[in-house]
Parts: structure tokens; C-alpha cells; sequence
């Protein structure tokens, strides 16, 4: 991989260089096609040479079987890889996220750190459960997405009810770029509607049009009625929907839709023209106390995910960050606004897999990994001195709860710091009630907590195990008042926990006693979630 010369090369290259990023992640419920496109993808950019290169199929099966044997073979590493490749004078990130539920807040925080989304569909599915999950933390941060509906080579829904289905679903508005000419054993390819040209499977042009009903002049289409009902419901589809506009799309609120096949590689190469050229730059990140520019000239950045001993043969931790501004290059000092200490970049890193390179330069949209001991965790800002901190990496308050058992006493310490460790990679919460010495973990996951025991034993050489705790619910708690603050810990000193920030943390049996809890305290408020920093 040569990362610095294409965008040189490139009539782009008078742009100054954050804006030829393109960062961003494809997101879907698993059997999709995500590993497919991803493949397909970085084979029509010509990263990869062919399709099957990449075998990055770890996390997204969601049985425990195929998880553990990944995590053995330190699999992780792969659900949580950056492919950074170039196309057409552009450098493109590509993060990928886990697919399995249970790792929805590390997918939550990947997703914090892209400017786009591909949403892949089958088109025999339609919208299921996880890509909803999915392009809700996409719209929470207004993340534009663009559609591509998988499998045309297959029966699948019509293109019209697709349409209808994602536009319910998620109030989302949709707009086509490449409309499908039948499906299955009836596809014959598909309508650009921005090349203005019907394309066959393997993609050569058929033939091309000024205006859509040009085509009805084309005896060999007209003949044919399964174009004929493609260009029905394509005219139907356009009266009923709006057309493209950027800005629309930038802001999240329209989504172009391709239908396409990644197994087949139909649409691949439109997928990525239409990231390429309508795909957004890097966009300003929410900051405090303003959000950070990507055309500022000092240096920031943050860290969205901390991926520990991803090369088995040295322990090594990496932070992967996300540059907001400048340009940074290899040796720079940084200051870590969390913990206020400098720190000498010198080994940074690009990443490709499990490929990486040092990286030399690199600007705002770019991911860089750095190696670090524990320095650096989940949320941590890093700038040139400036006191900023990116917001917007919360935690969320774990769903599962447990106290961790050690079965071998005499190595309580290093319990404690692959705990520590661990829960600042985000793999896991840790929380220490106020009262008495127990270790207490929240997940979201019950997967979390089986990868956390496999982990803590291998990695720290630590067996343990989880004890139920009596308690269903976690809320950070905060009020303006600190006397009424003090007055609910006092009255609920044994539910007290503390999180690895010192953060008071009310524990409730259940959802019920939590309610009552809010009912007694108005002047508290129970948050469910809570910035990392
Ligand atoms: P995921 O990462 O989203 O979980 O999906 P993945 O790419 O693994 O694809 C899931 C299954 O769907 C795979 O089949 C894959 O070959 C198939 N698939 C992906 N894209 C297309 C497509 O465009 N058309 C058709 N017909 N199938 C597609 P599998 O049998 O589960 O796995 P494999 O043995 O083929 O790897």
C-alpha cells in the first residue's frame, strides 16, 4: 500500500488535502453482505487484487462459537480494523464496525469517528433489527448515508416496496442513482441515472439517453417487458420521490440508493463513484468549548477506540485516532487534555487490515493508530496544547451487572489492572462500590462479558469468573444542588458505585426502584449516559 502518491497525482490535489477524505463505515445486519462489498469495494479501488483477500468476517457471525474461535485467533483485531486505500485522487477510510449486537457501543464509538455510511440491504430482507440500531446512532449524529440494496441477483422485494419499507422505517428520504432492470433470473442490469445509461450485469453501457424516454426509441428495450416495468416503476419512483441535493444528503436527510450485487460486483464501482464524488469531506466534530474545524490549522484529535495486543507476537496496545484538524506528522509532540501530559508521537501508524505502515503526514478525516502502555484511552482529545475536548463518545450505562470473582487471591493486582486496562480499551465498565471492596463490571452484552473472561485469562494470565449481583439497572447521577447529591448517597450508601472516573454511580435493583428513586429526588438527574472524558 503507498498511501502519499495517488492524491498527488490527481487534479484534485490543489484541494487542500483533508478535503480528499472520505471517512466512513459500512454498516448492516449480519449475512447482509457486508464482508462481500467490503471486499468488492477495495477490489474495484484496486487495493486489494481480488475479492476474497480480505477475510474480515470476525464478530460479524453472531453465534458464540465462531466468535470465541476468532477471538482466539485474535480475530478482534479484524472487526475493528481501519482500511485506508486511494481512489480517483481521494484517500478513503474505511472503518469497519462489529456486527454482532452485543458490541453496539463499540460500534456506537467507531461510528463517532466517520462522516458517511453505507447502508447495505438485502433485498429480500428489507430493513432488519440491526440496521436500525445502525442508522439511529447514524442519525443521531446526522451521519449521511448512502443505500445500497444487495443481491439483485436473487428474488428479492420489488424495488418500489423496498423504497416504501426504508423511507417508513426510518423517516428517511430516499432518492435513486441506479435503478435495477428486473432481478433474479430476470436481471438484465440497471438504469445510471447519473452516467444517464443502461448498463448490463457485467457493466457495459447498452445505451444511452438526454431524457429517460429517449429510450422508449430503443426497439431491442421496448421488446423486452421486464424493462418495461423497470422503467415504469422508475418513473414512478422519481414522481414520488425528491431529487438528489447535496446539502440534503450532507445533512443526513436524504439518502441516494443503489441496488447493485456485491457477490456478482454489479453497482460496485457506481457504489464508489457516488461516495467518491457526493461523499462528504470531513466534517467540523463537536467539541467543547467549540466544535473543532477540519480547516483549523493546530492539530486535533481523538481517540475512538483503544484495540490492545493486536499483534500477538509484541503486546501492544493501539489507540486508534481520529485527526479533526491540522496536519500532523510523525514525531509531533501532543497533549492528552484528559490526563494534561505531553506525549512524543513518534510511531504512528496507517492501517490496512492488519497491514500498517508509519504514517508519515496525516491530515483532518485521517485514522491514526498510535502505540502506546495504557496512556491513552476511549475519548481522550489530543491537541497541540489547546484545552479542547471532543464531545460526544458517551458511555452507556451497562445493562448487565456483575461482581467479578478472583479464584486465585494472590493475584488480586494483576486482576486490577487488566481491569483497568480493559475498561479503558471500552471493552468493559468498571465500577468499585463505596461501600465494601468488591469489583463490579457492567456490559451491554452477555457476548462482552465471555470475551472479558477469555481476555483477562490469556492476556493477564487471570482466571475469573461473574457473581449475579442483585441489581438491573446503573445511572450516573448529577444535580446542580450537591447538598441534595450528598443526601442520596448517604440515604443509598450500599447502591453506591463509583466509575473508573470516581463518577458516583447509582446501582437499582431493578427498573422499578430506579423510577421511585427519580420520584424521591426530582433535583437528581439519573443519566444513562456519560462522556468517556
Ligand atoms: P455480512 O458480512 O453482512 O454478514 O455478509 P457476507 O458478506 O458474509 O454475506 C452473507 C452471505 O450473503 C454470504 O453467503 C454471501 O456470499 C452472500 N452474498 C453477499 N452478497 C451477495 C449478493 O450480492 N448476492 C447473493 N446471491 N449473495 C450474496 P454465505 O453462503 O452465507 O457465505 P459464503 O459461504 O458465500 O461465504
Amino acid at each position: 500500500m503507498t498511501l502519499s502518491t495517488a492524491a498527488e497525482a490527481s487534479p484534485r490535489s490543489n484541494a487542500e488535502p483533508f478535503r480528499t477524505r472520505r471517512t466512513f463505515a459500512i454498516i448492516s445486519h449480519p449475512d447482509a453482505g457486508k464482508t462481500t462489498l467490503t471486499e468488492r469495494l477495495l477490489a474495484a479501488a484496486g487495493a486489494i487484487q481480488s475479492a476474497g483477500a480480505v477475510r474480515g468476517k470476525a464478530g460479524v457471525r453472531s453465534t458464540r462459537s465462531d466468535w470465541m474461535e476468532m477471538e482466539q485467533q485474535r480475530g478482534i483485531s479484524i472487526t475493528s480494523s481501519v482500511m485506508t486505500f486511494e481512489y480517483d485522487g481521494l484517500t478513503l477510510n474505511l472503518l469497519d464496525t462489529p456486527g454482532h449486537s452485543d458490541f453496539s457501543e463499540d460500534t456506537y464509538r467507531t461510528l463517532t469517528a466517520v462522516d458517511a455510511a453505507i447502508m447495505v440491504i438485502d433485498s429480500a430482507k428489507g430493513i432488519e433489527a440491526q440496521t436500525l440500531k445502525l442508522f439511529e446512532v447514524c442519525r443521531l449524529r446526522d451521519i449521511p448515508i448512502i443505500t445500497f440494496i444487495n443481491k439483485v441477483d436473487r428474488e428479492g422485494l420489488a424495488p418500489l416496496d423496498l423504497i416504501d419499507e426504508i423511507q417508513g422505517k426510518l423517516a428517511l428520504d430516499l432518492t435513486p442513482v441506479l435503478w435495477p432492470i428486473g432481478q433474479g433470473v430476470d436481471f438484465r442490469g440497471y438504469i445510471d441515472l447519473l452516467e444517464k445509461r443502461v448498463v448490463s450485469p457485467q457493466g457495459k453501457p447498452i445505451a444511452e439517453y438526454e431524457a429517460i424516454e429517449d429510450l422508449l426509441d430503443n426497439a431491442a428495450l421496448v421488446d423486452d417487458p421486464v424493462f418495461m416495468i423497470a422503467l415504469e416503476t422508475l418513473e414512478m419512483a422519481k414522481a414520488m420521490l425528491p431529487a438528489f441535493d447535496l446539502e440534503t444528503f450532507h445533512a443526513g436527510h436524504l439518502s441516494p440508493v443503489l441496488f447493485g450485487s456485491a457477490l456478482k460486483g454489479i453497482s460496485v464501482a457506481e457504489l464508489l463513484r457516488t461516495l467518491g464524488e457526493w461523499g462528504p469531506e470531513p466534517r467540523p466534530q463537536p467539541a467543547i468549548p467549540a466544535p473543532i474545524d477540519p480547516s483549523e490549522k493546530k492539530v486535533t484529535g481523538f481517540v475512538f477506540k483503544v484495540q490492545a495486543n493486536m499483534d500477538a507476537n509484541h503486546r501492544d496496545r493501539i489507540a486508534f485516532v481520529r485527526l479533526c484538524s491540522g496536519t500532523f506528522s510523525r514525531g509531533m509532540r501532543l497533549k492528552n487534555v484528559r490526563s494534561g501530559k505531553d506525549m512524543a508521537v513518534s510511531n504512528p501508524m496507517f492501517f490496512f487490515g492488519n497491514d500498517r505502515e508509519l504514517a508519515e503526514q496525516a491530515v483532518a478525516g485521517d485514522i491514526v493508530g498510535i502505540p502506546n502502555h495504557g496512556t491513552l484511552s476511549v475519548g481522550d482529545t489530543l491537541t497541540e496544547g489547546a484545552i479542547i475536548n471532543v464531545t460526544g463518545i458517551p458511555n452507556f450505562a451497562p445493562e448487565i451487572i456483575r461482581r467479578v470473582r478472583l479464584t486465585d487471591h494472590m493475584k488480586t493486582k494483576q486482576m486490577a489492572k487488566a481491569l483497568s486496562d480493559l475498561s479503558e480499551e471500552g471493552v468493559t465498565q468498571v465500577f468499585r462500590r463505596i461501600v465494601g471492596a468488591d469489583w463490579i463490571v457492567g456490559v451491554v452484552g452477555q457476548l462482552q462479558l465471555e470475551v472479558l473472561s477469555s481476555r483477562v485469562a490469556k492476556e493477564y494470565g487471570v482466571p475469573i469468573t461473574f457473581e449475579s449481583l442483585n441489581y438491573e439497572v446503573a445511572r450516573w447521577i448529577e444535580s446542580d444542588d450537591p447538598k441534595e447529591l450528598d443526601r442520596f448517597i448517604t440515604a443509598q450508601k450500599m447502591n453506591i458505585a463509583e466509575d473508573r472516573n470516581g463518577a458516583p454511580v447509582f446501582l437499582a435493583q431493578n427498573a422499578w426502584w430506579a423510577d421511585r428513586a427519580k420520584q424521591d429526588f426530582p433535583k437528581i438527574r439519573f443519566l444513562a449516559t456519560k462522556e468517556r472524558h
